[in-house]
């Protein structure tokens, strides 16, 4: 075809056939290595649309150096990692994924919070290790799930799947979001409540506001003080929203109780990174959307986006920013 296309990782193979009819396409080979910034910086100088995720720095630097550049398609909810006010001023359109990965992502911000309150990697770990020699009556207690209070911050669609979740399990809920939702508390008998109020009220904390200027370490030293000492912290939203420093001693002094981790200032997290020398800390690699189904739809929208872009069609699923 006429036109290139940059893919920055191995995907399903639908989504590439969907796409070759339209151009000639530069796929990195590899699945978990990133491309690396200035291989893609080379592979875009003559790309008219480019397949990126959310491990990619799509910043403006790059964006200058691709002047043909027509779409930029991201395998993701997020943008957070594109200059959006560059790409837009260069009048290139950006799609994402939209709605397909909320239960996906609710199923695994449930699956930290009861891993983290159960304790259920440390006691894997307890098993695998030898270190079980009789039960014990206070051995790996950990806090109940059923009946306690949990609150969201960030009430979008996902938040919305997590608070179906808990009343599952009988939880009080409440949650803080930018906009009040009368129609989900008619709907679903859960509470508004001030951020102030839910960090020192809740058993259960779940972030999910998206990532951006106005939310970077909105949760830190005196978010965690608020916080009860038996809390349970759960991060599935962009690791920039925690001051990481703060959560660590947060952690490691008892001010908290446990973390649940899915997403890191910076990822990946370095393996001799202080938190993860935490028992306390239940954390898996930004894997919040990735159900074999759910990433298989999120492969074919990011390509009908891409598609679309070619040809100068509106993006199905535009970012709305
Ligand atoms: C993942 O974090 C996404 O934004 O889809
Ligand atoms: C953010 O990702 C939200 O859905 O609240």
């Amino acid at each position: 075809g006429e036109y290139k296309i940059v893919v920055t990782r191995k995907i399903p193979d639908e989504s590439l056939d969907m796409m070759k009819k339209y151009g000639e396409l530069y796929i990195w080979p590899e699945e978990e290595i990133a491309m690396p910034y200035e291989r893609l910086k080379e592979e875009i100088r003559n790309a008219h649309a480019l397949y990126t995720n959310v491990g990619d720095k799509i910043d403006r630097e790059l964006l200058e150096s691709a002047p043909h550049l027509k779409v930029i398609s991201t395998m993701a909810v997020g943008f957070d990692n594109i200059d959006m006010e560059y790409a837009r001023e260069q009048g290139v359109a950006v799609g994402h994924t939209p709605s397909v990965l909320n239960e996906t992502t609710a199923d695994l911000a449930f699956t930290l919070l009861m891993a983290a309150g159960r304790r259920i990697v440390e006691g894997a770990g307890y098993i695998k290790e030898e270190k079980w020699k009789s039960w014990g009556p206070m051995l790996l207690t950990g806090q109940d799930i059923y009946g306690a209070r949990l609150g969201i911050i960030g009430m979008g669609r996902i938040g919305e799947g997590v608070a179906r979740r808990a009343l599952g399990f009988n939880m009080d809920v409440v949650y803080y979001n930018r906009n009040q939702k009368p129609h989900i508390e008619e709907e679903m008998g859960v509470t508004y409540c001030e951020l102030t109020e839910l960090l020192q009220t809740s058993d259960f904390i779940v972030l999910l506001a998206p990532g951006s200027e106005e939310t970077r370490h909105m949760i830190g030293t005196e978010q965690f003080q608020l916080m009860k000492e038996s809390a349970v912290f759960i991060n599935v939203s962009r690791g920039t929203n925690v001051d990481e420093q703060a959560l660590y001693k947060a952690l490691k002094e008892g001010e908290i109780w446990a973390a649940g981790l899915d997403v890191f200032e910076e990822e990946p997290i370095s393996a001799s990174h202080p938190l993860l020398s935490l028992p306390n800390v239940t954390a898996v690699p930004h894997i919040g959307s990735a159900s074999i189904a759910t990433r298989k739809k999120m492969a074919m929208m990011a390509a009908e986006n891409l598609v679309a872009g070619i040809k100068g069609e509106k993006l199905p699923f535009e970012v709305q920013a």
